[in-house]
């Protein structure tokens, strides 16, 4: 899979991505606002070894984010299974040097477009940690809504905390298609 965009790419990983995922990965401003799953820190084994657990999962929901060829973040989406089978839940990571030039925005405008076409799901959803006001700025410039706040439902860091729903609902009458932007409110 690979979606060509303005400022990045989003595309499989490859094996060959491991060492720059690593080396971004290894980061404890990005490990402090994502699930303990994460490794910190984040050697070339657990990145060679995330790579290759890919390699199995169909169908492929998570992908790299890459600038200038070399990967540099992670994109992907959990589907969800039974009466659930049309939500699916998102998360992403950018490597910091490149944070403040709207990529983030950008592929998670993408791959919210692509899961909803490619699953024919109703809903995307995230969860960022209360405190992650950057990522609350990226889901709400990509067309998510602030849907709750879970009231002391994570733990992170030893510190428990929020955390905040949001979600990007395709509306009744919409269809998404893999070519439209994903536009909320109005049918497509
Ligand atoms: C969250 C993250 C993906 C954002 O990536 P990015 O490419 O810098 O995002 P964008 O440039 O598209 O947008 C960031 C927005 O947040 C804003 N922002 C950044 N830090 C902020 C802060 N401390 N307070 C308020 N706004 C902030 C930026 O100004 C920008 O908004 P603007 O375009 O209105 O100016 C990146 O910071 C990251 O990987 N963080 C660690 C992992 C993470 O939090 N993942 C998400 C888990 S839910």
């Amino acid at each position: 899979m690979q979606l060509t965009l303005t400022s990045c790419e989003v595309r499989s990983w490859r094996m060959g991505d491991a060492e720059a995922l690593a080396r971004h990965g290894n980061n404890r401003n990005i490990w402090l606002n994502l699930r303990d799953a994460f490794p910190h820190p984040y050697t070339p084994h657990d990145a060679r070894e995330f790579i290759n657990s890919l390699r199995h999962r169909a169908p492929e929901t998570t992908f790299a984010i890459a600038v200038n060829g070399e990967a540099a973040g992670s994109v992907g989406f959990v589907l969800r299974h039974d009466v659930e089978r049309v939500s699916a839940e998102i998360g992403y990571w950018l490597a910091e040097p490149f944070w403040g030039r709207g990529m983030a925005t950008e592929a998670l405008v993408a791959i919210t477009r692509y899961a909803i076409a490619t699953h024919h799901l109703t809903r995307v959803y995230a969860l960022p940690f209360a405190w992650n006001t950057a990522s609350c700025r990226v889901l709400e410039k990509a067309g998510y809504t602030l849907e709750a706040r879970l009231r002391r439902s994570a733990i992170k860091n030893g510190v428990i905390t929020d955390q905040l729903q949001y979600a990007f609902v395709v509306p009744e009458t919409a269809a998404i298609n893999a070519g439209d932007p994903p536009r909320r409110g109005s049918p497509d």
